[in-house]
Order: structure tokens, then C-alpha cells, then sequence
């Protein structure tokens, strides 16, 4: 380790048990006792530099300093992220594929999804009003497969939507977890890499056809900058990096509905879009999802008298960087107001990263994110009403990633008049 003697060590022979036994307050409660926003550590059996807060996220997505390669554990890469996914390159190959990406999140595609979004969870009422009750995060991942899937130009028989969307929560949920839940998402990707992977080789031969315009389509015949097209494995890595994680907005959206029934007093303050919106990012910024970000030292450098070596291993958190004390007032309280007073940066908010997403790892679906979180704010409170059943509400914050309990049951569905 770069033993660096006015910095914070944490000494223990590997914090590895400490961080799933604090989970997404590992990071932060490290910060109090030190007072400081870095320290050292030994996880996951190599040594890392921990960092937090704005002007850390600053330090941290600057590709001078920092590259991905190398950063992101083979276990992870093998369940959630896939082996050779934009997640892990660098410099101008990054920026090529980084274009794919944004290339299909135009404004217009962002709204069209939060439009086929409410299209959905419209189509599922009928069910509803029959049911005794239904559990809001089952019925969400599967209305996000079924939006997804018909946006990304994917065929999906109903019969398959509720194997296909577990498995891609299954990828998800394997993040923070040893033992079964990792193995579950290592199965749960094989199957999907190869149900994407022919669908690819379908379109590529004509055997399936795809609408121009359609990430099935701009993937399968994308050229990577050698000019030729991505193999079929890697195409597939980087349709799923779509599906995926806009089938596990469901997580976003069962805490939305979390905090709509802890703070009843902004139903009737969610009229204009402003308003959704801002709801919808303090959603974002107070619940937990991504716990931190990893990126190895490209070169040496010294930062608040902290030597980083070339190579070193540093963790970025995000939890705790959303809930700085020097930058949110009352961090711990659930307000959205906040947002309307011009309260965000682009390195003081990061839940999924921070920094501009044309040039570094910021998630290029953030749009998508919020539109769909937006459209759905709207259908829960302006189109049906409903009660919540006496249930398990809470939430750990040592389980990465975490769900209210119950996974939120809703029960006397109906349309609003
Ligand atoms: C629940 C909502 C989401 C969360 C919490 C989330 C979170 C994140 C985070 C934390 C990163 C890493 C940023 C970094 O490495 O610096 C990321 C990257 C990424 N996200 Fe998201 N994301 C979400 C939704 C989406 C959606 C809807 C899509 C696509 C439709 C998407 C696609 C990606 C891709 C492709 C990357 C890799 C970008 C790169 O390496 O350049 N995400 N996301």
C-alpha cells in the first residue's frame, strides 16, 4: 500500500466483512471517524485509497488521472456488467462506443419511452382492479421488460417477460453479494448473452428484421473503430447494458412510491413537470441503489497530501457523496424542494456517476431514467388511487442493492375518476 502517513488507514488485515456488514455506509462512516473525505484500506483482497464528495468525484473522473481498464472485478464484469462492455474501456475507444450509446438517448427517445412507460402500467389495471393485491416492484420489472423490449426493437413473447426480467434483476442484485445471489446473476447473464447474442446474429442475416433507429438494429450493425462490426458475444454485452438497466429502474420506482406514501403531503404538489421532476431526483439522490464506483491511477499524483500510485485501486462513493453534509442542507431529510432551488452539480449528485457523459463513465441513461420515473410519478398519483396494506416496509442499508422488504404491496387498485 502507499503508506502515506498523514492519511487515514484503515487497519484491519482486510475490511472486506466490514463493508458487507456496513454496506452503502461503509465509505461514509470511515469519513466521520477519521473527519477527513479519504482514507486507505485493504478490500477485497487488495489495498484501495477511498474517496468522497464533490470535489473527490471532480478528482475522480479525470480521465488524465484515472482509467477504467483493470478497475472492475472479473466476478462483476461476469455478472453484471458482461466481459467487454463500455464500462471498461478507456480513452478513444470508450469515446466511440460512449457515441453508440448516447446516440440512441436522444431527448425524443427519452420521452417516447416515458410515454410507452405509462402506456404500460395502463395496460396492467385491468389485472389490478381484479386482484386482491399486487407488489409494485414484481409488476415494475416486468412493464420495464415489456417497454424496453418494444423501444429497443427486441421481439419477446408474454410468456418469456417475466424469466427475462428476473434475470436481468438477478444480474443486478448479484453486485454486492457472494455465494448463491452471485451465482444466480452469472446464470441469469450466460442465458441472456445467448438469447441476445442470436438475436443479433438474426438480424445480421436477415432472419430477423429490426427497425432502422431500434438499439437492436444501430447495435447489430455498429463498427467498433477498427471498422467492422462488434463480435457477436460484444454486441450482445452492450444490447443487455440497455435492457438491463432500464428493467431495474424498477428499484428507483419502488422507492418513488416509497416515498410518496411516507410524505403524502407532495401529492398534491406534483402537477407541473418541474415539480415531478424534482420529486423524482430527490427519489434519486436520498434512496440508495449504487453503493460506489472503482478506477485504478493512470500516473502519480498528489491529492490533499495523499500520494496515488499508478496502478492503485480507488473507490469513488456514491451514497455518501449524495449525502455530504457540505453540500446538501439536512442531507438526511427526504425534500425535494431542493431540486428547485438549483441545488445539484455536475459532481455534488452522482447516482449514476458524475461528470459529463460524452467525455467519461457518466450513465448515459439518466434521461431515460428520470422520464420513466416521471411518467410513472404521474400514473400513481394523478391516474388510480390506491391503499397500502399494513406490510415491511424498511430497507437495509447493509444489503447492496436494497428493496423496501415487501417490495411495496398495493391493494383496492382503481382507475381515478
Ligand atoms: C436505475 C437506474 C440507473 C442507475 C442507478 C444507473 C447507474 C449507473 C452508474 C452508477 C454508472 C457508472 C458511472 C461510472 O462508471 O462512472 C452507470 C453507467 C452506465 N449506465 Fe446506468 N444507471 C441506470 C440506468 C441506466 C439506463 C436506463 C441505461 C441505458 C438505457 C444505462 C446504461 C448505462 C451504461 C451503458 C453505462 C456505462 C457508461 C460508460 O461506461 O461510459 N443506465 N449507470
Amino acid at each position: 500500500m502507499t503508506m502515506n502517513n498523514d492519511v487515514p488507514q484503515d487497519k484491519s488485515l482486510d475490511n472486506s466483512l466490514a463493508l458487507y456488514q456496513e454496506g452503502y455506509q461503509f465509505i461514509q462512516n470511515r469519513m466521520e471517524k477519521y473527519q477527513s473525505d479519504l482514507f486507505e484500506a485493504r478490500l477485497l483482497g487488495q489495498n484501495a485509497v477511498c474517496i468522497s464528495g464533490e470535489e473527490a468525484a471532480e478528482l475522480f473522473y479525470n480521465t488524465e488521472l484515472f482509467r477504467r481498464e483493470g478497475a472492475v472485478p472479473k466476478r462483476i464484469q461476469k455478472s453484471l456488467f458482461g466481459v467487454g462492455g463500455v464500462q471498461t474501456l478507456d480513452g478513444k475507444q470508450h469515446d466511440h462506443r460512449k457515441k453508440l450509446f448516447l446516440s440512441m438517448m436522444t431527448p425524443l427517445e427519452e420521452k417516447k419511452l416515458g410515454e410507452l412507460v405509462l402506456e404500460k402500467w395502463t395496460e396492467r389495471l385491468d389485472q389490478w382492479e381484479l386482484a386482491e393485491h399486487i407488489v409494485l416492484f414484481d409488476e415494475a420489472k416486468e412493464v420495464l421488460c415489456r417497454t424496453v423490449c418494444q423501444w429497443a426493437g427486441v421481439p419477446l413473447k408474454e410468456a418469456e417477460v417475466a424469466e427475462r426480467a428476473d434475470d436481468f434483476a438477478s444480474m443486478v442484485d448479484a453486485f454486492g453479494a457472494v455465494g448463491p445471489r452471485h451465482w444466480k446473476g452469472r446464470r441469469a447473464r450466460t442465458k441472456a448473452e445467448e438469447w441476445v447474442g442470436s438475436l443479433i446474429e438474426d438480424v445480421r442475416t436477415g432472419k430477423l428484421s429490426a427497425r432502422e433507429g431500434t438499439p437492436l438494429h444501430t447495435i447489430a450493425f455498429h463498427k467498433d473503430l477498427n471498422g467492422e462490426r462488434l463480435d457477436t458475444h460484444t454486441a450482445a454485452v452492450e444490447l443487455i447494458n440497455v435492457l438491463r438497466p432500464t428493467v431495474v429502474i424498477s428499484v428507483f420506482i419502488t422507492f418513488e412510491a416509497l416515498a410518496l406514501h411516507e410524505h403524502p403531503q407532495y401529492r398534491t404538489r406534483l402537477t407541473t413537470d418541474e415539480e415531478r421532476e424534482a420529486f423524482v431526483q430527490e427519489v434519486r439522490r436520498y434512496y440508495p441503489f449504487g453503493p460506489f464506483l472503482g478506477a485504478r491511477v493512470k500516473k502519480d499524483f498528489t491529492w490533499r497530501e495523499c500520494d496515488f500510485k499508478e496502478g492503485q485501486l480507488v473507490l469513488l462513493d456514491i451514497y455518501g457523496t449524495n449525502h455530504d453534509e457540505k453540500e446538501w442542507e439536512e442531507p438526511a431529510q427526504f425534500r425535494p424542494e431542493r431540486f428547485q432551488e438549483g441545488a445539484r452539480s455536475l459532481f455534488n449528485f452522482i447516482p449514476q456517476g458524475g461528470g459529463d457523459p460524452t467525455t467519461g463513465h457518466r450513465c448515459p441513461g439518466e434521461g431515460i431514467t428520470v422520464e420513466m420515473m416521471k411518467a410513472t410519478l404521474d400514473f400513481l398519483v394523478n391516474q388510480i388511487e390506491y391503499e397500502v396494506p399494513e406490510q415491511d416496509l424498511s430497507f437495509s442499508l447493509v444489503k447492496m442493492p436494497t428493496l423496501p422488504a415487501s417490495g411495496f404491496m398495493m391493494s383496492q387498485i382503481r382507475r381515478k375518476a
